[in-house]
């Protein structure tokens, strides 16, 4: 475990010195958007999704030095998908990554404006990362980059934020809980896993095996996420606590109490480490993680 902490530091630093870098030369654009975005960017992130990325990218002997535009644009998408989650037309929250939201330093346009420019810059950052690729190694990037853009889009991330808001004050079913989950939270962890098996050229049967892993913790993700919604701190969380309660959303604690929401992260744990047992050592971090994911307090 002391390991896996150290592995998590080491990515987050990775992770965040490869994002400034993008922000370096001369970017044509007034100053008050670019503060914006960085605002929301380096206000210290889990950066699950980039993590997740790299490292089942890495464990599979793929090349880092391919995804990691591909990682840093999961990044941006997701931290733009957070701006906008706050806005007061959607969740309306005051506090994000432990800080005010973006929309409370910079108002709700330039808001708008920062989460529309994080998703330009992250296809920007994707394409110039596709240069100087050639023959099948470009054929399996551009499939990563097309995955990356469907999970965030309405098939995917938005889908779910869509769904989400549509469950407001009325109780839903079970399957409609599940397409919020795997959508909304569910759709960028299953496309960071799936991207770091397409530039690693995974095996079928390992990649099929990850992607069923990802869904299982992208559901527990969530729960765990509405589960500390309630029991967490907003000082551990960086976010307020009751967000859901106050905006009346459907939740897994909602429908069902908070003890079998336990219950249900616990089996999906369970799951998830199962089948990554056939893959052995290369998964090691993956177990890590789902341990991790289940046993937040951020
Ligand atoms: C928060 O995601 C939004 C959800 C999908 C529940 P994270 O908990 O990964 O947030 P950061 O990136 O660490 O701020
Ligand atoms: C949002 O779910 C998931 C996103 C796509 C941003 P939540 O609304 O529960 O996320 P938090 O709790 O605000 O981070
Ligand atoms: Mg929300
Ligand atoms: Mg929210
Ligand atoms: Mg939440």
């Amino acid at each position: 475990m002391f390991e896996f902490q150290s592995l998590l530091r080491e990515n987050v630093s990775l992770i965040n010195e490869n994002l400034e870098k993008t922000f370096q030369g001369n970017l044509d654009t007034p100053e008050v958007i670019l503060e914006s975005m960085k605002y929301s960017l380096f206000a210290g992130g889990k950066r699950l999704r980039p993590m997740l990325m790299i490292e089942t990218c890495r464990s599979l002997d793929g090349d880092v030095e391919v995804i990691m535009p591909l990682a840093l644009a999961m990044e941006m998408i997701h931290t733009y998908s957070l701006i906008h989650d706050d806005l007061p037309a959607m969740d309306n929250d005051d506090f994000r990554r432990g800080k005010p939201t973006n929309h409370k330093v910079y108002g709700d346009a330039t808001a708008i404006l920062a989460g529309d420019g994080l998703l330009n810059y992250a296809m920007e950052t994707m394409l110039e990362g596709a240069q100087g690729l050639s023959g099948e190694l470009l054929d399996r990037y551009l499939t990563a980059m097309k995955i990356i853009m469907r999970a965030s889009g309405i098939s995917g991330m938005i889908g779910g934020q869509v769904a989400d808001m549509l469950s407001e004050n009325r109780v839903i079913t079970i399957n409609e809980l599940n397409y919020v989950h795997l959508h909304k939270t569910g759709a960028l962890l299953e496309a960071s896993i799936h991207c770091g098996c397409i530039i690693a050229n995974a095996e079928p049967a390992t990649q099929g095996r990850l992607i069923t892993y990802s869904n299982l913790i992208g559901l527990a993700f969530q729960i765990v996420d509405d589960i500390l919604d309630i029991e967490g701190t907003e000082s551990e969380l960086g976010k307020p606590v009751g967000s859901d309660e106050k905006n009346h959303k459907s939740t897994f604690v909602s429908l069902y109490g908070l003890e079998a929401s336990k219950i249900k992260v616990a089996e999906l744990k369970s799951e998830a480490l199962e089948i990554l047992k056939p893959i052995g050592e290369k998964s090691e971090f993956l177990e890590n993680l789902a341990e991790y994911i289940c046993k937040r307090r951020k």
